[in-house]
């Protein structure tokens, strides 16, 4: 029952008890003082008539006597009127006096006496007063008649229970109303002390919270907070709300920059003006719902074609576009610097030198120097950008890997947390690089190193251990060189929950007549998915050679199943990628002309750019959707199929060589250089029972919502918090001036230099 109707309740059941309390000493105390009232009146008329009654009595004037007893009993309230001589016989009467009235039921005494007696079925108060002459004696006697008094007491309870109930009504009603106030007040107070214990304001017991409790709740909550987050951050249901509380109460005034290459939202002159695209880079769909979370910035390559046409003086511009939370600083880079940093370095030599996908690498001195220059470049906008000496800088992938150290060179408070996007090969592989000395020591300029997975840290660490002089502590995975100490950890990437894109989507019935309908298949056609950007690293020609050998093995199928694949051009000034297109294109077609016949066509290949929202209606019009990367750090595209099906139906067949296997048990795990394995799990997809692809689908369903990308950044900036607090502590105890001291790992600080 709510608060103030339980007040209602209670105010009125104390009032019904209160008037059967009050009212039976109303009436009694009205009933009394009605009787004195008549004893008073009894001697008042005593007295006016005493010595004309004497003088009457005296000379036994009978008629006179009448008339005055008479007039005297005119009075409303006076009954009657007799004279009981001292013998006790009634001499005279008024005429209402009650016959069965006699002398020998009152008292007559020698003073006035008053007692009640009961007559005709009422009570009479009798009042007896002596009167004496010199030739007789006796006694005056007034009887009035109760009845009026009990009337008066009962009109008293009457009126007193109705004032009673006003008096409690309005009292009920006002006590509610304060009631009302003050639990108001009480929660006013109860919010501000939340909101101030989510934002991180201590307050320092000067908030004015209006009602004493409030601060205690704070305190409560501090605490609470406090526990949770001892026991362990990945135990909380992360969710934006979640990780921005988890910023504001932990890294209060924190000021957030992230870097990486690509940038999140592109500007493109097309014919009718600027179109606005999102690149299809797992990076970006990891890192901009945490920024719309979080706020900073975030500086990246302006690649778009009108990137410089929105800008502001500063490079910058505020996204995402229809509701901006954060700001884009677009850095600008020659073709050259492109071409050498991005192009060469990065994409031909560290891509392939880190995916083992048989792809030789190519390293140029040339392309170094770029790589070099571009990240003093992005280092340089850092430090430009930064407003306190201690930011905490968020490196992103592959293409900044001399960054982290050269941040720590000039802003040497920063907390640096670097994630690299893709795997970490074994020290063998790395070790071919020409500068593999070089990017490892960038690398452990970061406070943390961040992997996809434990596999790629192990395999971080052993290439250090192989190639660099430094201290490892294999306990707690870290890296010390030159007294600078780098924290290792694996922090598997993830999406945002529940993922933007699936609100808009129709009914994933809607989803698979209106897809099958743009590709001209009919409503029991059964369909097999795959979308990623054309990279060789994908392994989307494996793919498309298991569905051949699928078809062949089971030629039933032929005609019943197709598989459309999406791909998203990318790096296509690389021959490496250029070929592979031209491959893919030359084997679908050839796919297509072995199985295809009377218009069915059972490859279907789409190359361009899909936004979102399109790839979510694919992914829920699909029976299945494979994975067949030879080797990815995570493959977010895998837990985006997972977050589209919220039917829970629909079949993963997932590369055992992608992060996502580790957490994606549910999926059909797959060596996708094994065509004959590939083929079998296309079938057991399109053979499962709904059942089985319900089971398997709530398994992976529950992982993707509990392990979101918020996850992701709150474990990495709740890790960054505890390095930062630690090395508060240590700044204020050793006295000693700040650049000498820099982070240890999660338990201590060390003095360098
Ligand atoms: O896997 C590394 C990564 O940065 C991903 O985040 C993303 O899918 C891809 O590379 C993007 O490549 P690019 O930015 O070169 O198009």
């Amino acid at each position: 029952m709510p608060i103030i109707p339980r007040y209602m309740l209670a105010a009125f059941i104390m009032l019904v008890a209160a008037i059967f309390a009050i009212s039976p000493f109303a009436s009694t105390f009205v009933e009394q003082w009605a009787r004195r009232d008549v004893e008073l009146r009894s001697t008042l008329v005593f007295n006016s008539v005493r010595d004309e009654l004497a003088n009457l009595l005296a000379v036994g004037a009978t008629t006179q006597i009448n008339n005055l007893f008479g007039r005297l009993a005119l009075d409303g309230r006076l009954l009657a009127v007799g004279y009981c001589d001292h013998e006790g016989s009634l001499l005279y009467r008024s005429t209402l006096m009650p016959a069965d009235f006699s002398c020998e039921k009152v008292a007559r005494t020698a003073s006035a006496s008053f007692s009640t007696i009961a007559a005709d079925n009422r009570n009479l108060v009798v009042g007896s007063f002596p009167i004496a002459t010199d030739k007789t004696s006796g006694h005056l006697i007034l009887l009035h008649d109760l009845t009026f008094a009990e009337q008066r007491g009962a009109q008293a309870r009457t009126w007193i229970t109705i004032a009673l109930a006003g008096v409690a009504l309005i009292g009920a009603a006002l006590a509610s109303t304060f009631a009302l106030l003050i639990v108001r007040r009480g929660l006013q107070s109860i919010r501000r002390a939340i909101e101030d214990v989510k934002a991180g304001r201590n307050g320092g017991f000067s908030q004015d919270y209006g009602l004493v409790f409030g601060r205690q709740i704070r305190d409560v909550l501090q605490d609470i907070t406090e526990t949770r987050r001892s026991i362990d951050a990945t135990h909380v249901d992360w969710g934006p709300e979640v990780l921005r509380t988890a910023l504001a109460s932990q890294l209060a005034d924190a000021e957030i920059i992230v870097v990486s290459n690509r940038e999140p939202y592109i500007h493109n002159r097309v014919a009718d003006g600027i179109a606005l695209q999102m690149p299809a880079s797992g990076l970006v769909a990891a890192i901009e719902p945490v920024m719309r979370a979080c706020g900073g910035i975030w500086i990246a390559h302006g690649s778009g074609s009108a990137d410089r046409d929105v800008v502001d003086a500063k490079d910058c511009i505020r996204v995402p576009p229809a509701s901006p939370s954060y700001t884009l600083r677009r850095v600008w880079l020659s073709q050259q610097e492109e071409e050498g940093y991005y192009f060469g370095l990065a994409n031909e030599g560290l891509w392939p030198l880190c995916h083992i996908v048989f792809v030789r690498p190519a390293f140029r001195e040339a392309d170094w120097n770029e790589y070099r220059a571009v990240n003093a470049r992005f280092a340089a906008a850092i430090v430009e950008e930064a407003k306190r000496p201690d930011p905490i800088v968020l490196v992103q992938d592959y293409h900044f890997a001399l960054l982290p150290k050269m941040i720590r060179e000039r802003l040497p408070e920063a907390t640096i947390i670097t994630f690299w996007h893709i795997p970490w090969p074994n020290a063998e592989t790395f070790g071919i690089c020409p500068w593999k000395e070089e990017i490892i020591a960038g690398l452990l300029g970061s406070s943390v190193l961040g992997f996809h997975t434990q596999f790629h840290c192990n395999n971080f660490i052993d290439t250090v251990d192989r190639f660099i002089e430094s201290r490892i502590d294999r306990e707690h995975a870290s890296v010390t060189v030159s007294g600078l100490e780098t924290f290792v950890r694996p922090y598997p990437i993830s999406i945002e929950w529940p993922p933007a894109a699936l609100a808009s989507q129709k009914p994933v019935a809607d989803c698979r007549r209106s897809v099958r309908a743009n590709l001209g298949l009919n409503d029991s056609m059964r369909m097999g998915v795959g979308i990623e950007r054309f990279d060789y690293t994908k392994g989307i020609l494996d793919r498309l050679r298991a569905v051949d050998t699928f078809l062949c093995r089971y030629p039933e199928w032929v005609g019943r199943f197709v598989f459309l694949q999406v791909a998203a051009p990318t790096r296509a000034k690389l021959a490496t990628y250029r070929n592979l297109q031209d491959e893919v294109e030359r084997l679908a077609r050839e796919i297509n002309a072995r199985h295809g016949a009377g218009g069915y066509t059972p490859i279907l290949l789409i190359v361009r750019h899909h936004e979102p929202e399109e790839v979510f209606e694919l992914f829920r019009a699909a029976d299945l959707c494979v994975i067949s990367s030879l080797h990815d750090g995570m493959n977010l595209v895998a837990k985006e199929f997972v977050a589209a099906r919220d039917d829970e139906q629909g079949v993963l067949i997932l590369s055992d060589f992608a992060g996502a296997s580790r957490e994606l048990s549910g999926a059909l795990i797959v060596n996708p250089y094994d065509l004959q394995s590939v083929s079998e799990a296309i079938g057991q997809a399109l053979r499962m029972s709904e059942q089985e692809q319900r089971d398997r689908m709530r398994l992976m369903r529950d992982v993707v919502r509990s392990r979101n990308v918020y996850r992701w950044a709150g474990q990495m900036l709740l890790d960054a918090s505890q390095l930062r607090k630690r090395q508060k502590i240590m700044l204020m105890a050793s006295r000693k001036p700040k650049s000498t001291l820099i982070q240890g790992r999660f338990g201590k600080l060390r003095q360098v230099r």
